[in-house]
């Protein structure tokens, strides 16, 4: 169930219904008398594909009972945006209007209420509605932002409405059990570049995808990320703490320094093996007559195993990108760099892909995750990690 309240961000709330419907959810949407000064019902009804309530006077519910049909068909109630005012009803279980009335009436137990604040931001930091969301969080409602910026009123700050694609994510990892909780997960990613001169240099052809999606999925499962990059083209997960680096001897460095907080490493970065021994201050020219330039090249630290080799090593867990042969090739790695739990795939066959195969390879045995887009195969991950660290929550 979205409910829209009245703001200016009524807009944002249009895009975020299609989105919603676009990744699979049903949506119910309601609004207030304010909330219409700003959009159509007629919008969010052709968006959402079902009629818009927006009174409790609704003569179409056959029992005349709007506000208590709709909630008990509902996962979620979702306020975005939620203005102060509205916020102000809800704390005092103010039932004047349609959908602070079904907040009142939803079965709390089963149909959790998620706010979306929008507003400007004297309001935002006005010691009342400072107090109101602080009891509203009290009360068990999940607030999702504000984000900072420019505000419509032209002033900038905290209030803005997330984006819509924001808020989609948030309702998403909302919904994905907790199963790292707590967990201080530490994530490399991406390739890494080792230069030979200021402009060339050395990499692969590893695109960050699985590695981002591991982060995002450890972060959706409620742990603390750090998110360790290479030179990579992809936006940060929400929640997630990015690192970014170049060079494999700066990855190493980034690691070792957030290792000692964290509980679990994955290590799905394609970390160059070899940089060559002199980096050149200058761009090499080609000289007429002197044949083609050589480069002496010098072995990388191997990351994972020097993790793994730590006296309080987090909970290890390699990648292993191979050309063929992933399962022989994936357990001889895993045992020569003294991980628990490695992950064989394909490397040419997933770099830059959405989609990919995995081989789950701990002491026990060998465990395909069948084709699958990276994020839901980072979620199997993520629970197969949960599990073997005896969380509580995957117990
Ligand atoms: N790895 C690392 N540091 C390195 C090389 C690899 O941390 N210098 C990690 C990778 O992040 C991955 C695992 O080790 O989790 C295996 O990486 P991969 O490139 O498949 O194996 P290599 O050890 O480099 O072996 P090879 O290239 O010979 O297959």
């Amino acid at each position: 169930m979205l409910g829209l309240t009245g703001g200016i961000a009524c807009y944002k709330a249009a895009e975020l219904t299609r989105a919603l419907i676009k990744a699979g959810a049903t949506v119910q949407v309601v609004m207030t008398e304010a909330a219409e000064q700003f959009i159509t019902a007629v919008t969010l009804q052709a968006l959402s594909n079902r009629t818009v309530y927006t009174s409790q006077w609704d003569a179409r519910e056959a029992n005349n009972m709007a506000h208590i049909n709709l909630t008990r068909e509902a996962d979620a109630v979702l306020i975005a945006p939620a203005s102060a005012d509205f916020i102000a009803r809800l704390l005092h279980g103010a039932a004047s209007d349609l959908l602070s009335l079904l907040c009142l009436a939803r079965p709390i137990e089963r149909c959790p209420l998620l706010v979306a604040p929008a507003m400007n931001r004297e309001m935002w930091a006005h010691p009342a509605t400072v107090r109101n969301f602080a009891q509203l969080v009290a009360d068990g409602t999940t607030v999702l932002g504000p984000g900072s910026g420019d505000q419509a009123c032209g002033e900038t700050g905290d209030g803005r409405m997330l984006e819509p694609d924001e808020l989609l994510a948030e309702m998403i990892a909302f919904f994905q059990p907790k199963l790292l909780a707590g967990k201080r997960v530490l994530v490399t990613a991406g390739p890494t570049f080792e230069p030979i001169d200021p402009v060339r240099g050395l990499s692969n052809r590893s695109s960050g995808k699985m590695g981002f999606a591991v982060a995002r999925a450890a972060a959706e499962a409620g742990a603390d990320v750090t998110l360790i990059a290479g030179p990579v083209a992809l936006d940060t997960p929400r929640h997630v703490r990015r690192v970014d680096v170049t060079t494999a001897a700066e990855m190493h460095a980034a690691v070792m320094a957030a290792v000692p907080q964290s509980e679990v490493f994955v290590a799905t970065a394609a970390v160059a093996d070899w940089r060559v021994a002199e980096v050149a201050g200058e761009k090499i020219k080609k000289k007429e007559g002197q044949g083609v330039p050589t480069f002496a090249l010098v072995e990388n630290v191997d990351i994972l195993a020097a993790v793994a080799a730590l006296p309080k090593a987090p909970f290890c867990v390699g990648f292993a990108a191979e050309s063929g042969d992933v399962l022989a090739n994936a357990s001889a790695k895993r045992l020569k760099k003294n991980v628990p739990l490695i992950v064989g795939n394909l490397g040419p066959a997933t770099f830059g892909q959405d989609d990919n195969v995995l081989t789950l390879i701990d002491a026990r045995g060998a465990r395909e995750l069948p084709r699958a887009g990276k994020l839901a195969l980072a979620r199997q991950l993520v629970a197969e990690i949960a599990a073997r660290i005896g969380t509580a929550a995957a117990s």
